[in-house]
């Protein structure tokens, strides 16, 4: 991966830090979104990286609108040249039960955690269709596979991502893409401390594995699927749960 620039929505984050620095051990240049530098520390978060010796940079970019992305991206294969890597993180989540939802707590979710697949990764596909050669990873959820209480927006929109996975990956598989989803289970994050204790803890007494994932444990899935020697793995799921939810 000598070289090639990978761009990670949401990779200062919890699961996109670590996504960065596998990455970036890959020999990526690496560059996250963020929507605002000052709230988000982006400038500190790229030196603690560049300090452990990572080549990493950011975007501003709110991933939730088409035409901010079309701006970044144009602005970003200027600076840095064509995105060869693409990892779609940025998510959010706005839980309640559905008889009590907001609308604007559904068009958020799906703006954010659906639309910005399409809006980041319609900025890249063609370049990448082009030159023959392209890596995609989006990230999903476990929820988008079980549906979660409280979570009918978000088990929508990641049950959508894999949808979105498989008809790219049709689209792409002659043309030296791919296109793959990681679904990660209930990982140590701040989305995951928000959560109510005693919800929490219900569901880690459910993951065989006994705990949380840590974020690098998904990182290792996603530096796998996004390697320039998987050639073959095309469309598929990769569910990263400690056995939390098995499927065929
Ligand atoms: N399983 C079983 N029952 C549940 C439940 C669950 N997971 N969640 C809530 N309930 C039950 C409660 O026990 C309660 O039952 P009783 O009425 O009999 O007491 C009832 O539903 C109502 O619950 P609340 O009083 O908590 O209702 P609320 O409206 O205040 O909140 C909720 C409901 C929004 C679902 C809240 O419980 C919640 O936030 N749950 C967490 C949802 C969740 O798992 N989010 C995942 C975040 S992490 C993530 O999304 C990352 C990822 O990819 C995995």
């Amino acid at each position: 991966m000598a070289n090639r620039l990978a761009l990670v929505t949401g990779g200062n984050g919890g699961i996109g830090t670590e996504i960065c620095r596998e990455l970036g051990r890959a020999g990526c240049r690496v560059v996250s979104t963020c929507i605002d530098p000052e709230k988000e520390g982006i400038e500190a978060w790229k030196k603690s990286l560049q300090e452990e010796g990572f080549d990493v940079d950011w975007v501003q970019c709110d991933v939730s609108d088409f035409d901010a992305c079309a701006e970044m991206a144009s602005q970003l294969e200027s600076s840095h040249g064509p995105v060869e890597v693409l990892i779609n993180v940025a998510g959010i989540t706005r839980d309640s039960f559905l008889h009590k939802m907001a609308d604007e707590d559904w068009n958020a979710l799906m703006d954010v955690n659906l639309s910005s697949v399409f809006n980041v990764t319609r900025q890249f596909i063609k370049g990448m269709r082009d030159r023959g050669f392209g890596r995609i990873v989006n990230i999903s959820s476990v929820n988008g596979q079980t549906g979660q209480f409280g979570q009918t927006n978000y088990s929508a929109a990641k049950a959508g991502i894999h949808g979105f996975t498989m008809a790219l990956a049709k689209e792409s598989a002659a043309k030296g893409v791919t296109v793959n989803t990681v679904s990660p289970g209930y990982v140590h994050t701040s989305m995951t401390d928000a959560m109510p204790e005693e919800v929490r803890n219900g569901i880690v007494a459910q993951i065989p594995a006994g705990r949380l994932a840590e974020p690098h444990e998904i990182a290792r899935a996603v530096g796998f699927v996004a390697a320039e020697e998987n050639t073959y793995i095309n469309g598929a799921n990769i569910p990263v749960n400690g056995a939390f939810f098995c499927s065929f």
